[in-house]
Formats: structure tokens, sequence, C-alpha cells
């Protein structure tokens, strides 16, 4: 993979601006959910960069449980409701307020399948939070009760996101020049 330099279009959010609006995302998380039984779900790989920093924000006591989604029936940039489960919570969920944790959320597909799959295990509660939010490309409707920024339908790299899996670990938001990158195959 070469490097990202050559296809960055622009920084969309610095790094600053991403920990500046985590900080105030968890500390309404933990005014909202002072004395619950928060579990915070977070949805692999992308969801994890975010869940962590979110983490050391939320000052109330929380548990964090991992699941991995995979998505078929579309194109690579293009998800439909037809997920699998590839890895799945490890707890009993019926007495926990869960709060998912994803990085985007695009068409709604993959993050309302989840919401499903996770009401029908009967959770005191379930909510979203997410870092970032294409509103003008949902398919379906999430329900979503944080949301770290709204942005453009723009393919967007870096801080979880990644680009055919490379750049997961970059600290800000990139756009990419779609005109210079080669995706991989
Ligand atoms: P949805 O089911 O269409 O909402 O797809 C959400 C998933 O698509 C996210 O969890 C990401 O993995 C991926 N995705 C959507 N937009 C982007 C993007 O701009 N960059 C990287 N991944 C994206
Ligand atoms: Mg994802």
């Amino acid at each position: 993979m070469e490097d990202y330099q050559n296809f960055l279009k622009e920084i969309l959010i610095s790094k600053d601006d991403l920990q500046e609006r985590i900080a105030e995302l968890g500390e309404e998380i933990s005014r909202d959910y002072a004395g619950k039984e928060l579990l915070l779900v977070s949805i692999l790989r992308g969801g994890v960069f975010f869940t962590v920093d979110l983490m050391k924000k939320i000052s109330i006591p929380h548990l964090v449980e991992f699941m991995a989604i995979s998505s078929y029936g579309a194109g690579v940039r293009e998800s439909t409701g037809d997920v699998r489960v590839m890895l799945d919570l490890q707890i009993n969920i019926r007495d926990k307020h869960v709060l998912l944790v994803e990085d985007i959320i695009d068409s709604g597909n993959t993050l309302s399948s989840v919401i499903e799959r996770l009401k029908a295990r009967h959770p005191k509660s379930i909510e979203v939070c997410t870092l970032l939010d294409k509103a003008d490309r949902r398919e379906v409707e999430v329900p979503l009760k944080y949301r770290g920024f709204n942005i453009e339908d723009k393919f967007v790299f870096g801080y979880g996101l990644d680009l055919d899996e490379y750049f997961r670990g970059l600290p800000f938001i990139g756009v990419v020049d779609l005109e210079k990158y080669k995706p991989v195959d």
C-alpha cells in the first residue's frame, strides 16, 4: 500500500477536534447513564478507536464488549441489511443498558440489523453513539442518541475507518481523493 499522502484530499476533522468532541460525548453519556448498568458494545473493527477514547472520557463505571459484523449482498462500498455476526457478545445483556458504539453510519443497514438482533435479547435499553453520520445517505432509520459529527457524502478514512483495511490508525479523519486512489481488488 502506498503512502496516504498520495491520495489525501483534505483533513476533514483534525485530531484535536475529534478529541474535543469525544470529551463532550463522554460527559453527556456519563450524565445520562449515571446509576445505570452501562454496557458499551463496540463494533469491530472501525468502532474500536472511537470506543477506547470515549471510555477514557466516561466517568461512571461501565462495561465494554465487542461485536464483529460482516455485510453481504452489495458492493465493497455499500452494505445491505444482510449481515452476519462473526463475533458475538460474551455476556447476557438482559440487565444492561446497551450503547452501541460505531465509527460511521451510512445507509444505516448494518446497524439497524444489529439493533434488531440485540433487541431480541431484551436489554433494558438500546441506543446508538456514532462518531460520524452521513445523514443524507440514510436508507433505513436508525435511532441516534449521540453523534460526533454529521458529514457530507465523501469517502473518509482514518481514526478507525479503513481504505481497503489500511490507515485505521491515523489520528484524524481524512477525505480520499478518488481520482488518485487505486482500490485494491
Ligand atoms: P451502512 O450499513 O451503510 O450504514 O454502513 C456502515 C459501514 O460502512 C461502516 O461501519 C463502515 O465500515 C463503512 N463505511 C461507510 N462509509 C464509509 C467511509 O466513508 N469510509 C470508510 N468506511 C465507510
Ligand atoms: Mg464499520
